[in-house]
């Protein structure tokens, strides 16, 4: 039988897995287009890649907008996500109206930080929402262009709070539980090897261990006026800087989730390590976005493990002055283009 999967925020990870996805016989891949839709729509994707060549990857269907796919009446097997998540400029799981049918759609979100999750359980509550990290480096370098640079990792797992893990699932999460299996084999049947199935707990303990690194080197690169992060790695005072929030972050960890840090995960001082040697010059994300005047992932990054520490009874001292300086600095320069452009 044919598999339908529908890609939402078909940008640089999106249209990467949607092609990887594709090549699974019997899987068919349709996309919700925006700013890319025209050339999308004539000459599909053309992805290049040091690890799976050069090659086009044309969508089953490719709609400008959610009403479009909504008018195509199709049944969704799962509807991947992955849209920057910027819970303060607009709700993305309103996208999803329409389009889910009840207890068979599942949701599957390719995103970054924390909390992801929460507007898509509040909407479809019964759904099945399965919940996945990537490390995977691309970009969509023109519209419908997409360069796959490194990595392809990406861990995936069924979110179920409040789910006890060990004896007695009920049927949601043995549901839940298989659906995300399944999207594990998809991922590896399309060429994604190191496609990694987690439980709930490790999952979240997954999307931590990535914020420690992304909370600690996006502000900082941009707070510190445009640093790659060898340059801020190298930096005798940055370091101690970055070393303090990694660690406040990962202590913070296990309090709020109830279980120990894996032993496998890489430890603050080995993350610096590996920067420090690396000289490449890389960027993160949120500089390269603050760089272009776009919107940055602060809620997801920072915002959201403050308050979820918080509701725990924890501070998170380091990361809260990063939050505060950074989303300061965003409302002043919003203010100071809006004042440009009335004049
Ligand atoms: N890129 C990476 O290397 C990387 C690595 C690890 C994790 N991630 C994470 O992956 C997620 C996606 O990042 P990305 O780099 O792929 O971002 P991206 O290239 O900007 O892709 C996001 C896509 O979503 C589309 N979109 C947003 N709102 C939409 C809407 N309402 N309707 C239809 N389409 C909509 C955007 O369309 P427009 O072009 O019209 O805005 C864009 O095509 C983020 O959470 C990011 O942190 C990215
Ligand atoms: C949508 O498809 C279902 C079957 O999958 C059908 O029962 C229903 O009538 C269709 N709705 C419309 C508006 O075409
Ligand atoms: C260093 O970073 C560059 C680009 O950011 C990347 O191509 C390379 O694989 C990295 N090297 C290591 C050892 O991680
Ligand atoms: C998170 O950090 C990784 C590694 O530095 C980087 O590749 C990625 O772009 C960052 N993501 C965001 C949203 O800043």
């Amino acid at each position: 039988m044919t598999i339908n999967i529908l890609i939402v925020g078909a940008g640089a990870i999106g249209a990467f897995y949607a092609s990887r996805l594709a090549q699974v016989p019997d899987v068919q891949v349709s996309v919700i287009c925006r700013s890319n839709y025209k050339a999308v729509s004539s000459n599909g994707f053309s992805v290049t890649s040091p690890k799976y060549g050069s090659y086009t990857f044309t969508p089953d269907r490719t709609f400008a907008n959610p009403k479009e796919a909504v008018a195509a009446n199709i049944t969704w097997d799962y509807i991947l996500v992955s849209t920057k998540a910027l819970p303060d400029v607009s709700d993305d799981s309103e996208i999803l109206n329409g389009l889910m049918r009840d207890g068979h759609t599942a949701v599957v979100l390719v995103q970054n930080g924390l909390g992801v999750e929460d507007p898509y359980v509040k909407r479809f509550p019964s759904a099945t929402i399965l919940s996945a990290v990537t490390i995977t480096s691309a970009a969509q370098t023109s519209p419908g262009v997409i360069k796959h640079n490194r990595w392809t990792r990406i861990s995936i797992g069924p979110y179920l709070p409040g789910s006890t893990g060990a004896t007695g699932k009920n049927e949601k999460e043995e549901k839940a539980i298989n659906c995300n299996k399944k999207f594990v084999e998809l991922l590896k049947a399309g060429g994604i090897a190191d496609a990694e199935e987690y439980s709930h707990a490790k999952l979240q303990m997954v999307r931590w261990h990535k914020i420690a690194i992304n909370a600690s080197m996006n502000p900082s690169a941009v707070l510190s006026g445009g640093s790659t992060n060898n340059e801020m790695a190298t930096d005798s005072e940055l370091y101690w800087h970055l070393k303090g929030i990694m660690d406040e972050v990962l202590d913070t960890a296990p309090k709020v989730l109830g279980t120990p840090l894996p032993k496998e995960f890489a430890t603050p001082e080995a993350i610096l390590k590996s920067t420090q040697k690396n000289t490449s010059g890389s960027k993160p994300s949120m500089l390269l976005d603050w760089e272009k005047g776009s919107k940055m992932e602060l809620e997801v990054i920072l915002g959201n493990p403050i308050r979820i520490a918080r509701e725990h009874g924890i501070e998170m001292p380091r990361l809260q002055t990063l939050y505060a300086l950074l989303r300061k600095a965003d409302e002043n320069r919003e203010q100071a283009k809006q004042g440009k452009s009335k004049l």
